[in-house]
């Protein structure tokens, strides 16, 4: 049985990974709830969305944890540049001694963007391309043409910069006058950063900076300092209430 390991605010990676399910079985397991090492599945999967030219911190604590024998196939989506995020996650890796067979890239909806927004024709164009790019990564691991990253310069030490920057993004969201208190941001949060206190939504300082709580907010309520776009995105082929879910 295989175990598809995926982390996802906006649905991207939760959409990759069923498809993974689709073609070679097994159970889908959201990393956030996760406490195991992979032991009891055949083959891992990991699907994640790239951050900072690297990974989410779900995923960068996950990966030292896993059993070094099974076989690690990765599976990173990102908006618009990879920027060596793939040799930096093959290399970490390597060096905790993984199994990793391959690292893919697929081009999805960009949703890093709390300062502009993402013209529709492009958003569309870049879903309507991203099924055949899923099949066709897909297919290449099922015929064993296992890819790994080109040797890049790793820009380890700013990813780890950046990283250890996030939480001030946090800090600067607050709701607007349109939030009606529904607390969905604080139940979705995966870290636990968003709480009801006094009447008022507040958000610590814990923020790893998945935006699911800016975009999946259904009155689009938290704001990003003073900025007033309107646009928020969550993948439409999902059915949102399963981002966060295991699907065994
Ligand atoms: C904090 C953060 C950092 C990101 N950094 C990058 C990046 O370095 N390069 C990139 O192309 N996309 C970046 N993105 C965009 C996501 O990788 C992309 O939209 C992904 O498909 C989202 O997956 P999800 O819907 O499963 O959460 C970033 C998104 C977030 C929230």
């Amino acid at each position: 049985m295989n175990g598809i390991f995926y982390f996802s605010s906006t649905g991207n990676s939760l959409y990759i990974a069923q498809k993974v399910k689709e073609k070679f079985g097994g159970e889908i397991i959201y990393i956030p709830k996760y406490h195991g090492n992979g032991s009891e599945y055949e083959k891992l999967f990991i699907v994640t969305p790239i951050y900072s030219y690297g990974m989410p911190t779900f995923v960068y604590d996950l990966l030292p944890k896993l059993d070094k024998e099974r076989p690690l196939f990765v599976i990173q989506n990102y908006g618009g540049m990879v920027g060596g995020a793939d040799y930096l996650l093959y290399t970490y890796a390597k060096k905790h001694g993984l199994n990793i067979k391959s690292v893919f890239t697929i081009k999805m909806p960009e949703n890093f963007t709390l300062t502009f927004s993402v013209p529709r024709f492009y958003l569309k164009s870049t879903l309507k391309k991203s099924d055949g790019n899923i099949a066709s990564v897909l297919n290449q691991i099922e015929l064993g043409k296992f890819k790994l990253p080109k040797k890049k310069k790793t820009k380890e030490e700013k990813y780890l910069k950046n990283k250890s920057n996030w939480h001030i993004i946090g800090e600067r969201f607050h709701t607007n006058e349109n939030c009606v208190k529904c607390q969905k941001c604080v139940s979705l949060c995966p870290v636990g950063n968003i709480s009801l206190k006094d009447g008022k939504i507040v958000f610590g300082d814990k923020c790893v900076a998945c935006l699911g709580c800016y975009h999946r907010c259904p009155k689009k309520a938290i704001v990003y300092l003073n900025k007033k776009k309107k646009s928020r995105y969550i993948n439409p082929k999902i059915n949102e209430n399963d981002i966060g879910k295991d699907n065994k």
